[in-house]
């Protein structure tokens, strides 16, 4: 369920975030069922991002319309262009560390292939629209809502499928992997994809993963796990370079839900 701030739309809708596998408390769960959990929270916060975008991008006027702020296109456009390079530092270390070493660990090639092929059908759209929110931030007297919502329209289905059906192949792997190696492979590509994680990523993505993460998501939850000085350094130092596009965020630093700052009702709020 859901823990919306407000009955105004908010990021759970149009795409519908995904329910978190239960981790039975009585027995000593298979370590599958604790990374599926980890990973649909993970596509929950992509979500989001992409909710928050669909629900809030229509509100920004472009050049032609009344009321046109340059600078809240740019906004808009800098956090599409965040949200891509999200998806793609999701995929790239999935695709890169974890996949191959879940395949090593089952003794399964192509055990993974489900998912990695899924990836291939929704690639050139996300490659699309960083493209035109990187191009438009240069021309932003050229950008349309229109042009924009109908590049994410072509790709986001596949998308979604996608981060729905992963949920359920990590589950699976209760079956072919054993838990404890499991875990290792889970604990590795973490440390994987936090090394790979430069530091133009704390400027450019770490502010939009703290503000899609609602720890109050289904009755409460720690993800993600990371240090508590973290949502502090984000707010006070690495994600003032672009806070105008931080806005377009659904909950604060800390994962607190909020209201849709850039929604009409919402604005100097
Ligand atoms: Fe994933």
């Amino acid at each position: 369920m859901t823990t919306k701030p407000s009955s105004a739309p908010w990021v759970d809708e149009p795409y519908k975030l995904l329910p978190i596998p239960q981790i039975p408390k009585d027995t000593k769960p298979h370590s599958a069922i604790h990374s599926a959990a980890e990973m649909a929270h993970s596509h929950n916060c992509l979500l989001r991002g992409l909710n928050a975008i669909l629900q809030q991008g229509p509100h920004i006027p472009s050049s032609a319309q009344a009321n046109h702020n340059t600078q809240d296109v740019k906004d808009l456009l800098f956090y599409v262009e965040a949200w891509t390079k999200t998806v793609e530092h999701h995929h790239h270390t999935e695709e890169t560390t974890m996949f191959p070493a879940i395949e090593k660990l089952a003794g399964i090639p192509g055990l993974m292939s489900g998912p990695m092929h899924q990836h291939e059908a929704f690639h050139s759209g996300l490659v699309e629209l960083q493209e035109y929110a990187v191009r438009m931030q240069g021309k932003v007297q050229e950008y349309e809502w229109r042009e924009l919502k109908g590049i994410i329209d072509a790709f986001a289905p596949a998308l979604y499928e996608h981060l729905t059906a992963e949920i359920g192949v990590i589950l699976d792997l209760e079956k072919d992997c054993d838990s404890q190696g499991l875990k290792a492979v889970w604990d590795e590509a973490e440390r994987v994809a936090k090394a790979n994680g430069n530091l133009g990523m704390l400027y450019e993505v770490f502010p939009l993963v703290l503000g899609t993460c609602d720890k109050t998501y289904e009755g409460g939850n720690e993800f993600p796990p990371l240090p508590a000085p973290i949502p502090y350094a984000i707010k006070y130092w690495f994600g003032r370079s672009h806070s105008g596009a931080w806005r377009f965020n659904p909950c604060d630093f800390w994962g607190k839900p909020q209201p849709l700052p850039m929604l009409p009702e919402n604005r100097g709020k």
